[in-house]
């Protein structure tokens, strides 16, 4: 199945609760939430709060990327404040099969994300237990970068490793993902496809059935 996740950190936070609802609305099944600490990231952008008043805006599947060090400390917060998927860093993890144990025993769908220059054989030993993986096609902290190329390969390799193995698993991607680079992603076999300034700004509900009619192609 393809979803559609826009990423808010593009959105206009000014009219968070209303850009929502436009994207919703157009279609996409998943709200993407980025949540960045200044520390496993540069940058610093939004928690529990904002979280939790926009919950009351949309029924959609809240997609909450935690690009946060050591994020056992908060999972059931993240999920007390509407979080239904909680994608963590493998790379911020020490005891990586540990917190996907405790996202679900807090109720939630568990995601696991690799940066660009983490080899997939970080999953191995935790493929079968998680719902989702999370290729970042980008280093993450900020939206608008540019798709790294070689993340294709890895996004292809992922696939072939799910289907030797039978799992249902799903495979995200996210960062520098526009009209043209979706083909790329969705040929190698991504089937939850994050973008933020390729739908927000202007006419963002167009933006979200063109990428939705794309998908439908696949
Ligand atoms: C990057 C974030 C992304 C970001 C994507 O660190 O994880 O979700 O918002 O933004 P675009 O689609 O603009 O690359
Ligand atoms: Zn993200």
């Amino acid at each position: 199945m393809y979803i559609l996740s826009p990423s808010i950190l593009a959105a206009d936070f000014k009219e968070l609760g209303k850009e929502i609802q436009t994207v919703d609305k157009a279609g996409a099944q998943y709200i993407h939430i980025d949540v960045m600490d200044g520390e496993f990231v540069p940058s610093i952008s939004l928690g529990m709060p904002v979280i939790s008043s926009v919950r009351g805006t949309t029924k959609k599947v809240f997609d909450v990327h935690l690009m946060v060090d050591r994020p056992e400390r908060y999972i059931q917060e993240f999920v007390k404040c509407g979080a239904d998927i909680i994608t963590v860093h493998a790379e911020a993890c020490t005891h990586l099969d540990r917190v996907i144990q405790q996202i679900h025993d807090a109720g939630a769908r568990a995601g696991v994300a690799l940066n660009p220059a983490t080899s997939l054989t970080a999953l191995d030993y935790v493929l079968d237990k998680v719902d989702m993986v999370l290729i970042m096609t980008v280093n993450p902290g900020f939206g608008g970068q540019k798709y790294i190329p070689s993340c294709t390969d890895k996004i292809k390799k992922l696939r072939h490793i799910i289907e030797d193995r039978g799992l249902a698993v799903d495979i995200e991607v996210d960062g520098g993902i526009n009209k043209d680079t979706v083909h790329t992603v969705l040929s190698a076999g991504a089937n939850v496809i994050v973008a933020g300034s390729a739908v927000f700004g202007e006419g963002a509900d167009e933006k979200v059935r063109e990428f939705l009619e794309i998908m439908s192609g696949y």
